[in-house]
């Protein structure tokens, strides 16, 4: 069996090669992210939208994320598997954040968790407790409401310094990755510069260590205005809505099933079938 990427080899590959990660959402998603060979898998809160219908990532619970995490590690196989903390996981105390942390690792199977904002002493806390920890930081989707929207962050200097000292005291605080989501291309490369952790792009600009895209945005499965920074690589959508109206019309013109398409009748049964129907 091929050996996992771990998380201090992730954090080693800096400045050797880029890093690519992907969301995913369940064992297919994550399956084909891993045959296509990505360093990280994540599975993102961001699949409250992108799977559930849900208008943000807020009202995920922590038992959904793992029933997902789950879903998606019996796809994986090579990729680094890293599970989100979703919003009310570890806000509350540091001790909740590090029982929440061993839920996603001991219930869901990731082998690493990625959480928002400077959460200095939790990250400690539960790299103490021998889970890995990945940073994100710039635009954290869970402070939606105190940030009054999705917004590019980091515009001015003050708030790009305060970014740059929070990527510090990350690292210090043991994070072996950081996610970088929308702020200016110069912000994302003064960070890349500032910490020896890798960084991953998300709407970041270019000189990232390593970029990750939401699957459903990437694959071209969304029907909702997509940010900026997505490039999508896939019209799924419109290859899945053109499979089920050729599935649908075959099924109206009685085109499907074809007869190589059904299982043979076993000699005499038609007739035995046609002769019993005709005395009842
Ligand atoms: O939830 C998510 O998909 C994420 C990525 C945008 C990094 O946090």
């Amino acid at each position: 069996m091929e050996a996992t990427i771990t998380a201090s080899e992730i954090t080693s590959a800096k400045g050797l090669r880029r890093l690519v990660m992907v969301t995913a959402t369940d064992e297919p998603s994550a399956r084909l992210a891993d045959r296509a060979d990505v360093d990280i898998i994540l599975v993102g809160d961001s699949l409250a939208m992108a799977a559930l219908g849900r208008r943000n990532t807020l009202t995920i619970t922590l038992d959904e994320m793992i029933h997902h995490t789950r879903a998606a590690a019996a796809g994986g196989r090579r990729a680094l598997l890293v599970a989100d903390m979703p919003f009310g996981s570890y806000q509350t105390s540091v001790a909740e954040a590090v029982r929440s942390a061993c839920r996603l690792v001991a219930e869901g199977g990731a082998h690493a968790v990625k959480l928002e904002g400077p959460r200095y002493d939790e990250v400690a806390a539960i790299v103490a407790a021998g889970v890995p920890v990945m940073g994100h930081i710039g635009l954290t989707p869970q402070s939606l409401h105190r940030l009054g929207g999705y917004r590019v962050q980091g515009r001015d200097i003050d708030q790009a310094s305060s970014l740059i000292e929070q990527a510090r005291s990350l690292e210090r605080a043991g994070a072996f990755l950081l996610v970088l989501e929308a702020i200016p291309p110069a912000l994302g490369a003064a960070i890349t510069l500032a910490v020896a952790v890798p960084t991953i792009g998300i709407g970041a600009g270019p000189n990232c260590d390593g970029q990750v895209l939401v699957f459903a945005d990437l694959m071209g499965l969304s029907d909702q205005p997509l940010p900026r920074f997505v490039r999508r690589y896939a019209d799924l959508a419109g290859t899945i809505r053109v499979a089920l109206e050729a599935f649908a019309a075959d099924v109206r013109e009685r085109r499907y099933p074809a007869e190589a398409e059904c299982y043979p009748d076993p000699p005499g049964l038609a007739d035995a079938l046609t002769k019993q129907l005709g005395r009842e």
